[in-house]
């Protein structure tokens, strides 16, 4: 595993929907998503993670900080991440920051056909990923990490040691397995053997502040979360109530 980012040089912004974005939405205040802006201060340039609420406030915010906007980056296509319609809200996401700012939406070649349905965007708005592959914000890398289970193309990313993991794993929890695309087996390999790798000082920023904390450590998780204490893919079933 590499060192990671030159600390000083790391733009690394978690944003709660609802306090520090979409202040007045009351959705945002109940679905409680993280939105991250991972950066290159010397260069000024960041990519949002999951920029579905506020993109406008969120716009300001990087602009406040002295960052530009260059990329976007999925972790899945959920509406509540990317925009789109959900229980008859609509959420404006990518499409409100391609027209405020024309960037590329890099994503999981198994997640992009999800996205453009519920956000309406095209082909020619992505760039198309495979597991490892790495994306650069600036001068900083940011690899992608392939860990199917909540939906088939959801992704995690590691900067350094900080892992920002959208739904599959939250902050003493984990993410759905029966929504459509949802895969429980592959979620069970996600949590016992994809994210195995990672060391215990691994910093967890989850996509939704679910769990007691902000943020945690997967040392910590593997303690204390149930989901990375499975033992069996039986154990497993039993915790799903499979
Ligand atoms: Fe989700």
């Amino acid at each position: 595993m590499s060192k990671g980012p030159d600390p000083s040089r790391l733009y690394f912004r978690q944003l709660l929907c609802g306090r520090d974005l979409a202040t007045s939405d009351p959705t945002a205040a109940q679905m409680v998503n993280f939105v991250y802006l991972i950066g290159d201060r010397e260069r000024g340039e960041c990519l949002a993670v999951d920029p579905a609420w506020d993109v406008d406030g969120l716009l300001a915010i990087a602009q406040a900080d002295g960052m530009r906007i260059t990329g976007a980056l999925a972790t899945h296509y959920h509406p509540d991440h990317v925009g789109g319609e959900i229980f008859g809200i609509q959420i404006e996401g990518l499409p409100r920051l391609l027209e405020r700012q024309p960037v590329k939406v890099h994503a999981h070649r198994a997640e992009v056909t999800g996205i453009r349905q519920v956000t309406g965007l095209s082909a020619g708005d992505f760039v198309v990923h495979d597991g490892s592959d790495v994306v650069r914000a600036g001068d900083i890398p940011i690899e992608l990490v392939h860990t199917p289970g909540h939906t088939p193309g959801s992704q995690c990313f590691l900067v350094g040691d900080r892992l920002v993991a959208g739904d599959t794993l939250f902050v003493q929890g984990c993410g759905r397995v029966d929504l459509p695309g949802g895969d429980p087996d592959e979620m069970y390999r996600t949590l016992t053997q994809r994210l195995a790798r990672l060391p215990e000082t691994t910093v967890l920023y989850p996509g939704h502040d679910y769990g007691p904390t902000e943020t945690s450590t997967l040392g910590q998780e593997r303690r204390e979360n149930a989901y990375l204490r499975l033992r069996s893919l039986e154990d497993w079933r039993a915790l799903m109530g499979a």
